[in-house]
């Protein structure tokens, strides 16, 4: 029989139980819910709803359960429970007989539910740090090693100014800095317990709710039962800091899709990370670049899907909440393992210096410093520019870089032009004078390593 059988005269028609069920995705929950249960248990004892016996023995009887899940978390589908809260307390009734049925005692599944979610949410969050940083760490140890190659910056994916690998790296420490700085902020909101908020307007035995949120390592109780039991917001937060981050990986992906092209030609991916097609025997395809870029549009659905779940539900709790797991379990898997792919990546990626270098001084990126030359030289910046830009069409018509104009060929576009220009255009010096906060400046780059390193405590 279902928890609620009491009222109910008839059967479920089997096509309704079955929609209405979310044991085939919540059982996930099940060591959230034993362990979010033992402490309710705590928290009825000290109430002296249940006695210390009645409370130990649901906690050994929930113990031995929670230890059978972990053995053997698939075996709980076999069961015909409506979620893994009825399975939950079923199991335990199964094991110690009447004294389970105590254990509902001043909750709802609506809190229940609620606090299981934040719990797997906090668990999460703490492994996705860990892998976040890992993979900082990739990207700081791949600057490392490239440091000094050059390879042309792109804006419009036209080659702009000339940059280091190390440089385009640490352009992503800093977005998974942020990645990691929203994930911190999302268990800041989300660590206040809801157990206790009951069906929606709290619960009407003397629960000391402070004391029951700290045994689950919360930082308090919630304010407003009807808000804590209604509240998927950490969900959205979630959701949406996961979707922020793919897009990050997508856009790695992408350049490195890019780099790895036949016209780039930038970088090598290894056999480890590619695949081949079944047709055209030559290719090597970068498929896990392409599948991190593609898994981003499944992230963005589940954080849709939540949105629309929730906009416009009236309070408090709803069924149309139930839709809110698939989603997040899927998503949170799937950024997991596309931030480990990434890491296999950077470990499985060789840089080809020479053709990086060679982009870097055929497409005309350093024009910008011939603008910035005249200007020293006294024009304003909107005439050095024109006249950079006179150049830049010279050589493209004479099919030759910048670097290959002769001196008399600069001097006709402008008299202030001298012998040094050369050594002003060089890659090199392109690179050396962008020394402010954030420039490309080598020595630049290798401080931001030095300090990344010390942060990340990399040896
Ligand atoms: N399976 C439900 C969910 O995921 C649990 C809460 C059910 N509450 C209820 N009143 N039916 O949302």
């Amino acid at each position: 029989m279902a928890l609620w059988g009491g009222r109910f005269i008839n059967e479920s028609h089997k096509l309704f139980k079955k929609f209405n069920t979310s044991l085939s995705f919540d059982h996930v929950l099940a060591k959230e819910d034993i362990i979010a249960s033992i402490a309710w248990s705590q928290a009825l004892m000290k109430s002296n709803i249940l006695t210390k016996e009645e409370q130990k023995t649901i906690e050994s009887a929930l113990l031995v359960l929670l230890k059978e899940v972990q053995d053997n978390t698939q075996s709980i589908l076999t069961s015909n429970s409506e979620d893994i809260h009825s399975w939950v307390e079923s199991n335990l009734i199964n094991k110690i007989g009447k004294l389970g049925k105590k254990l509902h005692t001043g909750r709802s599944r609506n809190d229940q539910i609620t606090t299981d979610l934040k719990l797997w949410c906090r668990k999460k969050i703490y492994i996705l740090l860990e892998t976040i940083i890992e993979l900082q760490k990739n990207f700081i140890l791949s600057a490392e090693s490239n440091y000094n190659v050059i390879m042309p910056g792109y804006t419009h994916l036209q080659r702009a100014q000339p940059i280091t690998f190390a440089y385009w790296c640490l352009a992503y420490v800093e977005m998974l800095k942020r990645d990691v700085s929203r994930l911190k902020d999302v268990l800041k909101r989300l660590n206040i317990s809801p157990l206790g908020s009951g069906a929606l307007s709290g619960t009407a035995w003397k629960i000391n709710r402070e004391e029951l949120a700290l045994s689950m390592g919360f930082k308090s109780a919630s304010n407003n039962a009807l808000d804590s039991v209604s509240d998927r917001d950490y969900i959205i937060e979630l959701l949406s800091t996961a979707a922020i981050s793919m897009m990050h990986l997508s856009r790695f992906s992408e350049d490195l899709i890019f780099f790895n092209s036949g016209e780039a030609n930038f970088i090598e991916l290894s056999d480890a990370i590619t695949s081949g097609s079944s047709l055209m025997p030559q290719k090597k395809n970068p498929d896990a670049l392409e599948l991190i870029r593609g898994k981003c549009g499944r992230v963005y659905g589940s954080l849709n899907s939540i949105l629309v779940i929730l906009k416009s539900l009236p309070l408090s709790y709803n069924k149309d909440m139930q839709e809110d797991k698939e989603g997040l379990f899927d998503s949170i898997k799937t950024w997991n393992n596309c931030l480990n792919i990434a890491i296999l990546v950077l470990k499985n990626v060789k840089i080809k210096h020479k053709s990086c270098r060679k982009a870097a001084e055929e497409g005309y990126s350093n024009a910008t410093e011939i603008a910035d030359y005249l200007v020293k030289k006294g024009l304003t910046f909107r005439e050095a520019h024109n006249i950079s830009g006179q150049l830049v069409l010279h050589a493209i018509n004479e099919n030759k870089s910048l670097n290959n104009l002769t001196l008399s060929t600069f001097q006709t576009y402008s008299n202030l032009i001298e012998e040094d220009i050369y050594k002003n255009i060089t890659l090199e010096s392109c690179l050396e004078k962008r020394l402010s906060q954030g420039g490309v400046a080598p020595f630049q780059v290798y401080q931001e390593i030095v300090k990344a390193k010390k942060r990340l405590n990399i040896l």
